[in-house]
């Protein structure tokens, strides 16, 4: 008789079209707070709309990239049990609010994202830094974090078949980035300094017309994760390197099963398996416009995407707030 190997059942694609009504729940509340110069008003927002549609699901989901540890984040915590509790066995990434600051300042790219995968199929990033190296499919395996940031641009640009010249790298404008960028400009390549947001910033590399190649340098570990999710489905790389600010870190790192420091992992270490991945604009980006708000409801502006076919749809929405009343 035939051994069959047990494989996980694909993901409900029908779960990836619910997980845009769960983007949107958040950014419709984070928008109400655009401009308003309050970061937590506007994160807290988004994570309880988040949380409320999450829990109506038809799932058994289990945080594993959230908004903390639980003695920290009473909601979308690490660890936290969401949807109604049938359904399939899922693993969650979040990030209610990507762009706290720039949605309180009513600056750019703020926006509402999710990442399912099966159980045990997202890295289990403690709330740390992670250096990252992201690139879109023309790039594909070209990247190396064991490498420069000059060998990685000289291989980069061989594989898109341009000169180091046409490349632009994309960077947080961080101190921490000052060496960074001296070398990228001594290599000749072009710089875009963002203010906040490298979840977007990675998925802009998959993008041609956003004019983007490369992301580079260190953001948050849990927005490695889910840019290692968006870029499952579009069909980038990415690999990251945890990089720990102090000794609680790497404990909580043990903790949470993290046993070498100085891992490279690379996308399917981050995001294995089938992944869906969704966002919804809170203000307006690259992708997405944000939330427009008119007398009586709002629009919102969705993308969603799944790994296993690698379409991308976006959803135009129109929330009427007579019929069905938002959660803030
Ligand atoms: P928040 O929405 O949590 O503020 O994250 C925004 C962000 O810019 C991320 O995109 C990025 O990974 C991280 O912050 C960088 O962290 P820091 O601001 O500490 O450099």
């Amino acid at each position: 008789m035939k051994k069959r190997l047990l494989q996980k059942p694909p993901m409900d694609r029908n779960l990836a079209l619910e997980c845009v009504r769960v983007t949107e729940a958040a950014a419709l509340s984070a928008a109400r707070w655009v401009g308003k110069g309050d970061n937590d008003a506007a994160d807290q927002a988004a994570v309880n709309a988040m949380r409320t549609t999450l829990n109506s699901l038809h799932i058994r989901g289990r945080v594993v990239i959230g908004e903390g540890e639980r003695d920290e984040a009473p909601m979308l915590y690490i660890g936290e049990e969401v949807g109604d509790g049938g359904g399939p066995q899922v693993d969650i990434a979040v990030d209610p609010l990507e762009g706290t600051t720039i949605t309180a300042q009513g600056g750019v790219n703020a926006l509402a994202v999710i990442g399912i995968a099966n159980k045990g199929e997202f890295l289990n990033a403690p709330d740390t830094y992670m250096e990252k190296i992201a690139v879109g499919p023309d790039a594909k395996g070209a990247i190396d974090l064991t490498k420069s940031p000059t060998e990685n641009l000289k291989n980069i640009a061989k594989a898109k078949g341009v000169a180091i010249e046409n490349l632009t790298v994309i960077i947080l404008e961080r101190d921490r980035h000052k060496e960074l960028i001296a070398e990228v400009r001594g290599s000749g390549a072009r710089i875009r300094l963002i203010q906040d947001g490298d979840i977007s910033a990675a998925l802009a590399t998959c993008f041609p017309d956003r004019g983007v190649d490369v992301l580079m340098g260190t953001g948050g570990a849990p927005e490695g994760v889910l840019a290692a999710a968006a870029l499952r489905c579009v069909g980038g790389d990415i690999q990251g390197r945890l990089v720990f600010r102090n000794e609680k870190e790497k404990e909580r790192a043990q903790e949470m099963g993290i046993r070498e420091f100085q891992k490279i992992y690379r996308i399917h270490e981050l995001a294995g398996g089938d992944v869906m991945f969704a966002a919804t604009g809170v203000t307006n980006g690259d992708f997405l416009q944000g939330v427009r708000f008119f007398p009586g409801g709002a629009e919102t502006h969705s993308m969603v995407m799944r790994s296993q076919t690698g379409t991308v749809r976006y959803l135009k929405a129109t929330h009427n707030f007579d019929v069905k009343r938002p959660t803030f």
